[in-house]
């Protein structure tokens, strides 16, 4: 029998930089999905891609001094070496520059002309730039473009429009019929009420717009749609009238069927098995685009609709505005240079509700790294590997012996599979890892439980310890199973482990399915526990390159001038920290620094940048002649002098080497 097929795509990415990791979670959550799905059995296809036109990337090519063509090269080459070291499993990697996706936009766009669903008029109204969008006054919040908030430019130029109005009752009646098409169906509202319907019948139940539309009464705010430019030239062009370049999004959206073989004429054998797609997967902010042009595209072109748009939400760099030049953007790479591919996967498919956004910081992922992979997974497969080396040199035989304890246990397990896969087919992924945690942290309780290390102490009870790890073991081996869609690289180290091949799908929770184990004698550590400060000096390192990259220079203000004498009053030393404390509730440290023959007390306000422990030994500059001051209980003798950015990192200033003794004269 033929396999069903599985048709998933992501939004593909603009190539105007690399994609942060909000981005790449979006691309991690369809791999997710999509292996789940081909472990059940679909025949699954799962395309993502980059999205290339548009005057922002001919702006950026132009700055870097390069066409537009090898910048984009440059950049979708670049993005798609981050989503391999991620893992993902794309069936492929469509780039909007391939000359099949361009041909094929160009018949797509002269079938609508030639239809009559596009004509020739003038453009007028604002434009937003790096969003690609055209937005009437009225659609502006506080001038400013509705999406991203940035400034929008007027804008009158001969355009070609599409016809929405031809296609929007049938859109409407759509989307009232096929309630899964939109979700979560929070977005659905948002749609109809913000975009669709006009104010009139907003609030008005299906039945009533339904009516409406039979009788030709429906009233709508959709506008006719800019579909063409003629102010930059990077876009594919209108093959009978080229000094127009398509509407970025017109070229983008299409990728979905031109990357599979659509043709207005000859569509491919591919494309008749594949369309229509079952989901696409878009963040919140697009699914605009995804479920009102779109499907209108569709329909001018007489294809069915996707049967699904899921709009993620978002997931936000820790309530602090994300911008490169502050140095603060995370990127998957930079996060998996430290804590492993799987644990940044774990992370983001983890930490994202299902429809309100998630966060994400470097504070955040060392905890989830070391509470759920660390200390529940790694501990479970450590412990349990350990005690099967020690007590029976890895073999490790089911003979069976069950007491009442096993019971709850096994239950969980052999339920597994089928809690799992219910929250992956709703796409609710951080409920699957949710599901399979009880797993883990039931078998960690299995073990305080039933005490193997004093049953190795009998005898009498070497078949039921046998048994015990036994059960833990297959506990282990239907979680990596369940694993491999999430984290396919642990799955697969835990499968070494254990010395077994992945199951297959219909045996994956029937427990006791072996009758032993022979596991590894060298078991390795799966997830490494990570100390923050142990790894903030490479985050600093990450930040300082960010900055270096993308800051503007600082401005240089110019002071007063001083003479040699005003500057020979202040005394500076070399101090070296001999103790420190945190002042409670505050922002100061408390350093007691030796400066040759004198000991001072010096209050600081550096506590958001070093601990009392990084600051002991260390040799600092301190200006020794400042009058003593009391603050929070403390006295301070003098001041260590730091260097401050604009954005407020703080850096000691220490002498070069190592060889200047506290007390030395700084001139
Ligand atoms: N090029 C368009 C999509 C065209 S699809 C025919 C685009 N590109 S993008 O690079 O800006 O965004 C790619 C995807 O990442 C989009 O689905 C977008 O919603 C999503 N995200 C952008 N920021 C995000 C977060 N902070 N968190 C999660 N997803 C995010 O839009």
């Amino acid at each position: 029998m033929d396999k069903e097929k599985f048709y998933i795509t992501t939004a593909i990415a603009y190539t105007s930089g690399k994609p942060h990791i909000g981005n790449t979670y979006e691309i991690i959550f369809a791999d997710a999905i999509a292996r789940a799905k081909r472990m059940q059995g679909y025949d699954v296809f799962f395309m993502t891609g980059t999205d290339e036109h548009g005057q922002k990337i001919e702006m950026k090519a132009e700055e870097k001094g390069v066409t537009p063509k090898a910048f984009v090269d440059d950049v979708a080459g670049m993005i798609k070496n981050l989503f391999d070291s991620m893992n993902i499993s794309y069936d492929k990697f469509i780039r909007t520059t391939d000359e099949d996706h361009e041909k094929c936009v160009q018949k797509i766009f002269k079938k609508f002309y030639e239809q009559g669903d596009i004509y020739k008029g003038y453009y007028e109204g604002m434009y937003c730039t790096p969003c690609e969008s055209f937005w009437t006054e009225s659609q502006l919040v506080d001038g400013k473009c509705p999406d991203c908030g940035r400034d929008v430019q007027p804008s009158k130029e001969e355009a070609y429009f599409f016809k929405m109005s031809n296609y929007v009752n049938q859109l409407i009646k759509h989307i009232i019929e096929n309630p899964e098409f939109i979700q979560p169906v929070s977005r659905k509202n948002e749609m109809m009420n913000n975009f669709l319907l006009d104010d009139e019948f907003v609030g008005k139940s299906d039945e009533e717009i339904l009516k409406a539309i039979e009788n030709g009464t429906l009233k709508t705010k959709l506008q006719d749609l800019c579909v063409s430019r003629t102010t930059f030239k990077w876009g594919i062009p209108v093959d009978f009238d080229p000094k127009h370049v398509t509407y970025v999004w017109l070229d983008a959206l299409n990728n979905y069927i031109t990357g599979i073989g659509y043709d207005t004429e000859n569509p491919s054998d591919l494309y008749k098995k594949l369309w229509p797609a079952n989901v696409h997967v878009v963040g919140k902010d697009i699914v605009r685009f995804h479920t009102i042009y779109w499907p209108i595209f569709l329909m001018a072109l007489g294809e069915p609709l996707p049967k699904q748009v899921l709009g993620h939400p978002w997931l936000l760099q820790g309530g602090e505005k994300m911008s490169k030049s502050r140095g603060n953007v995370l990127y998957a790479d930079d996060l998996a240079g430290i804590f492993g591919v799987d644990s940044v996967r774990y992370y983001v498919l983890r930490e994202m509700p299902y429809a309100t956004d998630g966060t994400i910081t470097w504070d955040l992922v060392t905890e989830r790294n070391n509470t759920d992979l660390s200390n529940i997974l790694g501990n479970l497969v450590k412990r349990t590997l350990g005690m099967s080396n020690q007590y029976f040199g890895g073999k490790i035989v089911n003979y069976n012996v069950h007491e009442d304890v096993d019971k709850e246990l096994i239950e969980i397990a052999s339920n597994i599979k089928d809690k799992v896969l219910n929250k992956v087919n709703e796409y609710k992924i951080a409920d699957a890892l949710e599901e399979l945690w009880t797993l883990f942290r039931r078998a960690n309780k299995y073990i305080d439980e039933t005490e193997p290390w004093n049953l190795n102490k009998d005898e009498s009870k070497k078949e039921r310890l046998s048994t015990v790890l036994f059960n833990l073991l297959e506990c282990i081996n239907i979680g990596a199973n369940l694993l491999v869609p999430f984290m396919p690289e642990t799955a697969n180290k835990i499968f070494k482990e254990l010395n077994v091949k992945a199951r297959e799908f219909e045996e994956i929770a029937e427990f006791g399915l072996l009758s032993e184990f022979n596991v590894t004698n060298n078991p390795q550590i799966l997830f490494e526990r990570i100390r923050m400060v142990d790894i903030q000096p490479k985050i600093d390192e990450i930040q300082a390159k960010q900055i270096a990259e993308n800051a503007p220079a600082i401005e240089f203000k110019e002071m007063e001038p001083i003479t040699i004498d005003d500057f020979a009053k202040i005394q500076l030393k070399v101090g070296l920290v001999v103790d420190c404390e945190a002042v409670p509730k505050s922002k100061l440290l408390h350093s007691t620094v030796k400066v040759g023959t004198k000991t001072l007390s010096i209050l600081s306000g550096i506590a958001k940048s070093y601990t009392p422990e990084q600051m002991i030994g260390k040799k600092v500059v301190v200006v020794t002649n400042l009058p003593p001051r009391e603050m929070k209980g403390f006295m301070s003798e003098g001041m260590i002098i730091c260097a401050e950015d604009e954005i407020g990192n703080i850096s000691l200033l220490s002498p070069e080497k190592d060889i200047i003794a506290d007390g030395s004269n700084i001139s």
